[in-house]
């Protein structure tokens, strides 16, 4: 195992439903693996006085390693004072150490941190990285702005954004899954693949976001993000195993060349919302979409024509990421499919034709199915991925501004359709079918 240079990770927004959820639990599994740098502290920061028994009830090993500094981050005359703070932590280390700068909290707050800590010399201090929750901006112009922003004062390379789908075991796994199988790695391309279905599908509704959800909706909450980086993981050209650090670069060209399908809008675009939705924001009038399915079409030579759809939604009939690759045959009897399950039972899985036993010769579809459950007891969290190959400088599995920005500009035609009507929103059931509604059989159009 790597040894992982000493580090206080200073959470911004440590008493917010991210860090209770997510990060405080991961940061105890890399404790519990034994994965955690030999010198560590968590410096967590919040506008109340608490102390690191109120954030990690029962939990000894977490209290013991989390000190609490009180502060208001919006005051830029404070960030001095944690600056000493955080010089006498490093002192006490007597060794030199990295700084994570973790900010849990809304774009509208999170900017101006960003600056604060630029001007008050803590984003120059050496070893100093910086990473960041999504939404990274509303749409392109914003998200130019708020690169702008950290550019200012932050090196590309000091920047962790982090989409946690993509340190998602599974996602991981799609990356070695095409580097290592030669089966796969050579008909990975428009004359094998016919077509590609990424869905991530969720049972819950938006559970009490109302006044996120109400600004954000499933295209800017998981298309831009987690959908589009599903499919650059897809489309990319797989590196060769020991070249994870080109991954990001690859990825980025793969989303380069992603484009809406032709045609309007709205023939590539089926957006929907669901049926309790407007009483459950209060909001009578919202035209927020909690689903969205889109078709886009790369001009990369090795896909070009191949259809990518991609869909999400909230209150449909389960939750499940799966990534599905439709294999061409001109007799659709003898079409393979290969189906990625990201979450969950993370796996793989190909459908065959066999022969029917009998005395005839009938053909019947099985499927050869890989899981992970069979072979290892658990999986390690996306968030334990993220903090420690922040830790280690490992920028694979982070997005760069570049993808952010090349993921806004595929969308940008949907989102200045939808500014101009939202007579296209249809109302689903809870507990729909995603790929039903794609083909319209459970929505009924709802024109306001
Ligand atoms: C988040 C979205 O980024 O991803 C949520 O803001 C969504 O709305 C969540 O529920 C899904 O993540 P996961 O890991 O549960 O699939």
């Amino acid at each position: 195992m790597h040894e992982v240079p000493p580090a206080i990770l200073i959470i911004v927004g440590i008493s917010g439903d991210l860090a209770q959820r997510k990060l405080l639990p991961a940061i105890r599994q890399i404790a519990l693996a034994g994965a955690l740098p030999h010198k560590f502290r968590i410096v967590g920061i919040s506008r109340q006085a608490r102390t690191a028994k109120g954030i990690a009830p029962n939990d000894a090993l977490l209290e013991d390693m989390l000190d609490m500094f009180q502060m208001d981050v919006a005051d830029a005359g404070e960030y001095q004072r944690l600056s000493e703070y955080l010089n006498h932590i490093e002192q006490a280390f007597g060794e030199p150490v990295q700084r994570l700068f973790y900010v849990s909290v809304p774009p509208q707050v999170s900017q101006p941190i960003v600056t604060h800590l630029g001007t008050s010399g803590l984003a120059a201090h050496p070893r100093t990285k910086l990473l960041l929750e999504k939404p990274f901006g509303v749409d392109m112009t914003s998200a130019e702005t708020l690169v702008r922003g950290i550019r200012a004062h932050f090196a590309e390379d000091q920047v962790y954004r982090i989409d946690h789908y993509l340190a998602k075991e599974m996602v991981q796994n799609m990356i070695v899954f095409r580097q290592s199988n030669a089966l796969f790695r050579r008909t990975w391309n428009k004359d094998f693949i016919e077509r590609i279905e990424i869905i991530a599908s969720e049972a819950i509704g938006i559970e009490g976001r109302a006044t996120f959800y109400e600004q954000t909706g499933a295209l800017r909450d998981v298309v831009q993000s987690h959908l589009l980086q599903l499919a650059a993981v897809t489309l990319m050209d797989a590196p060769a195993a020991e070249n994870w650090p080109a991954i990001p670069q690859e990825r980025l060209r793969a989303l380069q060349q992603l484009r809406l399908a032709p045609g309007a809008v709205t023939d590539a675009v089926i957006r929907g919302q669901y049926h309790s939705y407007k009483t459950e924001v209060a909001n009578p009038h919202s035209a927020v979409e909690t689903f969205v399915s889109l078709t886009l079409e790369s001009t990369d030579p090795a896909w070009r024509g191949v259809p990518i759809t991609l869909v999400t939604g909230k209150a449909l009939h389960r939750k499940t990421t799966e990534v599905r690759l439709q294999y061409r045959d001109s007799d659709t009897n003898e079409a393979n499919r290969l189906v990625l399950h990201i979450q969950p039972d993370e796996g793989a899985e190909i459908d065959l034709w066999t022969k029917e036993p009998g005395y005839e010769h009938k053909r019947k579809r099985h499927s050869l199915h890989f899981s992970y459950g069979e072979h290892y007891t658990t999986l390690p969290e996306a968030y334990e991925r993220v903090l420690v190959d922040a830790m280690r400088s490992d920028h694979s599995l982070f997005t760069s501004s570049d993808e952010v920005l090349a993921s806004w500009r595929i969308l940008a035609p949907v989102q200045a359709a939808w500014d101009m009507s939202s007579d296209d929103l249809i109302t689903y059931e809870t507990g729909a079918d995603p790929l039903s509604m794609t083909q319209g059989s459970h929505a009924s159009t709802n024109r306001p």
